[in-house]
């Protein structure tokens, strides 16, 4: 029997795992754990199941030089310092796979709702301002025809692409570090360069993991070189735009409009964000289905289990 740490309460199925074989302590409070508490727990634990608001810096890992494994209930994992967990000889797991529907299902709907002006529209009705139909009240575009653009092409941004292809007849674009000839064949993708494809797309989709070189990857300049009728979705993770070049792109009408599912300094929205008409807003929610985080639970449990019994775990973060 070894000791599990969660970190906060997470759907059933890979606590009940878990408790079969260990002694499971739960994290009591449905917030962010403090981190007085973080490091009293993984001073107790064998095993932690931690979440994408964690901090795992050295200070955390220095606490229980005898953690053995470090679960995080996320695919990203840039909430930990893998270098660190390296040095210190910790296994550090995630849940890549079972969110890929999710998210990129998440990713389209923003986007569709986007050209279709859906938010600003119910905001608008419900306000009560609408008193008759317009023959050019808020109109948006089609998307057959047009050209998405996916930036980092994984598991998630291959899915998006397979959506907007076969589901709305858009033109794919995408750039990665390596390119992927089944993916071309398969949806008629064109690789570009990251200028080149942002010069061309009518809708532009982050997919790439955050990293020192991902970081602010679209800002001023970038948003300068796009159509001004473009539109931005972000559904991996915040510090890739830079939020406050994106606010005033938006302002100014240098772009069109963006959809944000992850934020610079989330929890909190850089100012002027929220009062944008041509935005639209949504709290880091992209894989929260009870499909995908019914399974994540799983597969977080899973990474330990394997662990704890001297096996390779399915999901081993690599640096
Ligand atoms: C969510 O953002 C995740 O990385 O799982
Ligand atoms: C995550 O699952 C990705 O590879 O995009």
């Amino acid at each position: 029997m070894a000791n599990v740490f969660v970190t906060r309460k997470i759907p059933e199925s890979g606590l009940k795992l878990l408790q079969k074989k260990h002694t499971v302590r739960v994290y009591s409070k449905d917030q962010v754990i403090p981190r007085r508490e973080l490091i009293k727990g993984v001073k107790w634990a064998d095993a932690l199941l931690c979440l994408l608001t964690d901090k795992i810096d050295k200070k955390v890992l220095a606490a229980n030089p005898y953690l053995k494994v470090i679960s995080n209930y996320a695919v990203g994992y840039d909430n930990i310092d893998i270098d660190a967990a390296a040095e210190a000889g910790i296994p550090v797991t995630n849940t890549p796979g079972v969110l890929t529907q999710s998210v990129a299902e998440h990713t389209a709907a923003l986007a569709v709702a986007l050209a279709k002006r859906v938010a600003e529209a119910d905001s608008f009705t419900r306000k009560g301002s609408y008193k008759g139909w317009e023959p050019m009240l808020l109109l948006g575009t089609e998307l057959r025809g047009k050209t998405f653009g996916v930036v980092g092409l994984g598991r998630i941004g291959s899915a998006v692409a397979d959506i907007m292809h076969k589901g709305f007849g858009m033109d794919i674009v995408y750039f990665d570090i390596k390119k992927d000839k089944t993916f071309e064949k398969r949806v008629k993708a064109t690789f570009e360069a990251v200028p080149q494809l942002l010069k061309k797309s009518d809708i532009v989709s982050i997919h790439v993991p955050l990293l020192d070189s991902t970081h602010h990857l679209i800002g001023a300049r970038q948003f300068r070189s796009m159509k001004k009728s473009a539109l931005l979705v972000n559904t991996s993770r915040g510090p890739v735009i830079d939020e406050k070049a994106l606010v005033a792109a938006l302002k100014n009408k240098t772009i069109r409009g963006a959809a944000l599912d992850v934020f610079e300094f989330e929890p909190k929205l850089t100012k002027g964000l929220a009062k944008l008409p041509n935005v639209i807003l949504t709290p880091h929610t992209a894989s929260a289905t009870e499909e995908a985080r019914e399974a994540m639970s799983l597969i977080a449990a899973e990474n330990i289990l394997a662990v704890l019994s001297g096996k390779k775990p399915k999901y081993l973060v690599k640096k």
